[in-house]
């Protein structure tokens, strides 16, 4: 069971992704009617989007049960087969992180989501043999931030590829406005503005830092947000007004400062700022390119005017043959 009340746990009070929702919705009532289990889904797209809640949403609509787990936490193929063979009909297998499952427990992944059955060797050497074992009609929801990483065979085996936007202000304005009223906080339409805008299109991040100006609400004033209170709060935790964090900052930072506002490429981006690169690709690009802070260009990574603005630093054209 997934505890976490500021969780949506129905379609209707799920909000944005709204693509996403409908044709998900479509696909439940469609294998409901057939009485058949949902076929696999994939969800990817930046850390925080709400891909763990929305399986759980999917489990909830479908009425079936669902076992959550994670890629790397998945050792051996046994493990897997054990998992999968505990299932019962219908019921929903979460692997958050799929991209990080290991060669030999993906293996075993492909049969039971094409077949619903699993290759058992029994024995060793010429005496070795393998038995197939069927398994109950399950639905495996994989996600991912990193759908690069998927083999090409795993992510074929998927009959439903998802990918998650970051969310709008307004969106994320609604989603805090939401989960202020489950915390029981009050709030001024003002703050929860204030919030949304500083939390990367991100509702982890808005629900996050909601708790923070909570608590800088409750300590400093009389626990009420408004703009003000959500606005000093947020400066201290040093989350700008566009929501960029240090490493954000550090990033844009070296490309202006070391590349010259680029076209820098990524490895070498990575390497300036000690990050890694697919990190960079996957969870701090989107937004930045987003907001338009950053273009991908041919020849590498470049910082737009913007982007320069945003550092009070004037954009300069390189017209280095003055003498
Ligand atoms: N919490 C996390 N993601 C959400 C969403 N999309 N809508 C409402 N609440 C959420």
């Amino acid at each position: 069971k997934i505890e976490n009340n500021l969780r949506p746990n129905l379609f209707e009070n799920y909000i944005g992704q709204e693509k996403v929702k409908e044709n998900m919705q479509i696909f439940i009532e469609a294998a409901k009617f057939r009485q058949e289990a949902l076929d696999h889904v994939l969800l990817y797209g930046p850390p925080g989007l709400g891909k763990t809640t929305l399986a759980s949403i999917i489990a909830n609509e479908m009425d079936v049960n669902i076992k959550v787990t994670s890629g790397p936490a998945i050792e051996k193929p046994g493990d897997m087969a054990a998992i999968l063979n505990n299932l019962q009909q219908g019921d929903i297998l979460f692997i958050d992180e799929i991209h990080r499952l290991n060669r030999q427990v993906e293996e075993v992944m492909y049969p039971a989501m094409e077949d619903y059955a699993i290759d058992i060797v029994i024995g060793k050497g010429p005496a070795a043999r393998s038995i197939r074992l069927d398994l109950p009609k399950f639905t495996l929801i994989g996600a991912t931030t990193r759908v690069g990483l998927l083999t090409s065979p795993l992510r074929d085996r998927f009959g439903v590829i998802n990918r998650l936007e970051l969310y709008s202000t307004e969106e994320l304005t609604t989603i805090v406005t939401r989960s202020a009223k489950v915390l029981n906080v009050e709030m001024e339409k003002d703050g929860a503005v204030e919030i949304a805008k500083r939390s990367r299109g991100t509702p982890r991040l808005a629900n996050r830092l909601l708790k923070r100006v909570r608590d800088y609400a409750q300590v400093k004033h009389n626990g009420k947000i408004t703009k003000d209170i959500a606005n000093a709060s947020l400066n201290l935790l040093e989350v700008d007004k566009m929501g960029l964090d240090k490493i954000d900052r550090r990033l844009l930072q070296s490309m202006i400062e070391k590349f010259n506002g680029g076209p820098v490429g990524l490895d070498t981006l990575a390497a300036s700022i000690g990050e890694d690169s697919g990190t960079i690709e996957d969870v701090y690009e989107p937004y930045l390119i987003k907001i338009g802070y950053i273009n991908r260009t041919p020849r590498g990574r470049v910082v737009t005017p913007l982007c320069y603005k945003h550092f009070n630093l004037d954009y300069l054209v390189d017209c280095s043959d003055n003498e």
